[in-house]
């Protein structure tokens, strides 16, 4: 066992319009989109329970019911699928979350930021250590999730830990960017981290990926800090102040990482994961091989 407190309690931010979906998105929520045949938000609840956790904390907005409905039971439809003798179809939804695992949510009244986003959990998470996951980013690891590989770095060190990738160069204004230093155990300390700072100025081309261990001193500062980039209340100016008492570190995960958030990223996503998918990747490759022959 850690020395540590455990990582129980994730924090989804759904409140997001997903205005770059529209029309898909005027009635639908965009992390209710399927990736083949799952709700990309049960990519990520799923990576959280892999990793250890059991309370799952939504902040949504009033138009997002169907993401609650989603992780609620269906009693009358599992009971018509087993009547039926649909055993398979049954399995897919009986678990969508584990028994174990509580579901809860909290209403963003207002879009100001994921800095904002994540404050409105702090009555739910109270003063424990607790992940966030942005659903958006999608990430396909090898073996153990990129949350589950987080938690284990800071069950070893205690430090919080942010998930980070190399971007180009060019894109430093669509991130977060950390600088880091390696400390002697070999793991990357974060020692600065700004908000899509254009090229010029970016300390390094470390981009954070939608992943956090956090302590829940995060929302004292969350309080403190004002509208940053985008006129928002940025998660990334909050953590900035931490590092003076929390070490954190950054993890370069093991995996691929899509962001969902993008057409483009959405529809990689989709093509990855179908080729990944035994009933589906001999289709999909006989028909772009065809792809010019009238089907
Ligand atoms: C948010 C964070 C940013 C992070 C990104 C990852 O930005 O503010 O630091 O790099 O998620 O997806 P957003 O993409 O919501 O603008």
């Amino acid at each position: 066992m850690s020395e540590f407190p455990p990582i129980r309690k994730a924090v989804f931010p759904v409140a997001g319009l997903g205005t770059r979906f529209l029309p898909a998105t005027k009635s639908i929520p965009k992390e209710m989109l399927p990736i083949v045949d799952k709700p990309l938000i049960q990519y990520a609840v799923e990576e959280a329970v892999e990793a250890g956790i059991d309370t799952i904390i939504f902040v949504t907005s009033p138009k997002k019911r169907a993401i609650l409905d989603h992780f609620d039971s269906d009693v009358k439809l599992q009971s018509s699928l087993l009547a039926q003798g649909k055993h398979d179809l049954y399995e897919r939804i009986a678990e969508i979350v584990p028994a174990h695992v509580s579901t809860d949510y909290v209403i963003q009244k207002e879009a100001l930021g994921l800095g904002h986003a994540v404050w409105c959990a702090r009555q739910q998470v109270g003063d424990e250590p607790f992940a966030v996951l942005l659903a958006d980013d999608l990430i396909r690891a090898p073996q153990s999730g990129c949350m589950k590989q987080m938690v284990d770095e800071y069950y070893a060190t205690g430090a919080g830990v942010i998930g980070v990738q190399q971007i180009p160069a060019s894109m430093t204004d669509q991130y977060g960017i950390v600088a880091v230093e390696k400390n002697s155990d070999g793991r990357d300390y974060i020692r600065a981290i700004v908000e899509k700072p254009a090229p010029e100025v970016a300390p390094s081309n470390l981009g954070v990926v939608g992943r956090y261990i956090l302590p829940g001193e995060i929302f004292r500062l969350l309080e403190l800090v004002r509208a940053g980039v985008g006129g928002e209340i940025q998660l990334t100016d909050a953590i900035a102040i931490q590092l003076a008492t929390w070490p954190l570190m950054a993890h370069a995960f093991d995996g691929v990482r899509y962001d969902c958030g993008s057409r483009k990223g959405f529809i990689r996503a989709t093509l990855s994961y179908a080729l990944e998918h035994d009933e589906l990747r001999e289709d999909l490759l006989a028909f772009f091989k065809n792809a010019n022959e009238v089907n």
